[in-house]
């Protein structure tokens, strides 16, 4: 069992609010709007944007980050720094077009703590991911995509398992919720992090790509 279960409410708001919609566009945009007001937890009460996530409303494919940095929070889009720019080559390369994916985060506001007066990402802690989990769960229903690949341990101990350990997990399949596959390769900024064209990098882009190849034949099944 993944950790994208559902709680049992009677009654929820945004169920109501998604079930009076028909189609998965208009039902993301339900969620969009959730997320773009919440304040379950302290990361709404810092961001300039929340992050709901974008792309493709009957995308086979979701990819599920980290959670938003400062570029994204600027923009209220999902990858569009240099992470991001990355994650757009190694999607060139898989032959799946950004539309054609949905890109979204464990948690949809960007976490940053103020150290010397700059605000310095860290990662999203675990009553942050709880928090923002529901909504995750209902862009997966909506979705109902084939693959979920995660990005990252973060993403991986949010989605697929608490105690993931992405070294020795990264590249094995796990199941989903309705009838996905789970699977988690190496987050494209710690690649970055790893120098980009180095020799280390080059051992983790040559990883993350054979993970990629797991997930293009899982898609053309
Ligand atoms: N890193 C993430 O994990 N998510 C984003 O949206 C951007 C960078």
């Amino acid at each position: 069992m993944s950790m994208l279960t559902r709680n049992l409410d009677l009654f929820d708001p945004i169920d109501a609010a998604v079930g009076e919609r028909s189609t998965p566009e208009e039902q993301l945009e339900v969620i969009a709007g959730f997320v773009r007001g919440c304040v379950l937890c302290g990361l709404g009460r810092n961001r300039r944007h929340a992050v709901p996530g974008e792309g493709g409303a009957r995308a086979g494919l979701m990819i599920v980050g980290e959670g938003p940095g400062e570029n994204e929070d600027l923009q209220g889009r999902p990858f569009v720094g240099r992470a991001g720019e990355l994650l757009d080559k190694i999607l060139a390369a898989a032959e799946l077009p950004r539309p054609s994916v949905f890109i979204t985060n464990i948690v949809k506001c960007r976490a940053a703590d103020m150290v010397d007066g700059k605000l310095v990402n860290r990662p999203p802690q675990a009553p942050e991911v709880n928090a923002c989990r529901p909504y995750l769960v209902r862009q997966v229903e909506i979705i109902q995509p084939l693959v979920i690949l995660c990005l990252g341990a973060p993403a991986a101990r949010g989605v697929i398992d608490n105690n993931f350990n992405i070294t020795e997990q990264r590249g094995r399949w796990f199941e989903g919720p309705y009838g996905s596959r789970l699977i988690a390769t190496f987050h494209p900024a710690f690649i970055l992090r790893r120098g980009g064209a180095g020799a280390g990098a080059r051992e983790l882009k040559k990883l993350v790509w054979e993970d990629m190849k797991k997930v293009m034949e899982a898609l053309a099944d």
